[in-house]
């Protein structure tokens, strides 16, 4: 695969990019039973569906709070109704694990000299938590939530904020690295080099933005660099 060019800085999406989000049902798998898989994946789904909805409608809320509410939809559609189990369950997406390959991979890019941040539609708390529980704080020169936008991914102003932050002023200068497919586009389309992580084999969106490259999980990324 063709490096990418003039990168100074890499960008990382968090959940399901660096953190492993299915993790809390899968931890729970024999209280919730069988279809905890599926009510994962319907959570996950409702929880990213609610930031766009509130995008659009103009009432934010936090990521704590969204995926509290696609929680409990979730939850409530597989008429799972045990008491302590949904506080349970959030306190693990407070200590998500990251995936297997990640810290390696961090390193790699950091020997590499470049810039390093986390952009996320994750509050600042518990984004704070995951990065700690996870031992990856040192990995990171800038942890950015999108509660200091007040709107989330894909909006450009997200984007926008992180070239602020990095005070970069040429988006090709940013590599973004998202398993999020509509994350990893919105970022192409905004002007980040984007490289998607097909953790999960999917097809890219019918939307606008190409990814850069795709890889299959982050060992390859310090390589197009
Ligand atoms: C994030 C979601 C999109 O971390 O995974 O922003």
């Amino acid at each position: 695969m063709a490096r990418l060019q003039g990168i100074r800085a890499v960008v990382f999406d968090a959940y399901g990019t660096l953190f492993d989000v299915h993790g809390p049902m899968r931890k729970l798998a024999a209280e919730i039973g069988p279809r905890a898989e599926e009510i994962s994946r319907l959570w996950r789904q409702k929880q990213l569906e609610y930031t766009w909805l509130r995008s659009l409608m103009g009432v934010h809320a936090d990521f704590w709070h969204v995926t509290g509410d696609a929680l409990d939809y979730a939850l409530a559609q597989h008429e799972v109704e045990e008491p302590g189990l949904k506080d349970e369950i959030m306190a693990l997406y407070l200590k998500l694990e990251a995936y297997p390959e990640v810290a390696a991979a961090l390193e790699a890019v950091k020997a590499n000299g470049r810039l390093t941040a986390i952009l996320s539609n994750g509050s600042p708390s518990m984004l704070e938590s995951a990065v700690r529980h996870a031992g990856l704080e040192r990995f990171f020169n800038f942890v950015l939530s999108v509660e200091d936008v007040g709107i989330y991914k894909p909006s450009r102003r997200v984007y926008r904020h992180a070239l602020q932050k990095l005070q970069i002023h040429d988006a090709p200068a940013v590599c973004f690295v998202s398993a999020n497919t509509w994350d990893a586009q919105g970022a192409a389309q905004f002007g980040f080099q984007s490289v998607r992580v097909d953790r999960f084999v999917l097809r890219d969106d019918r939307i606008p933005g190409k990814p850069a490259a795709l890889i299959k999980d982050l060992s390859e990324l310090a390589g197009l660099l």
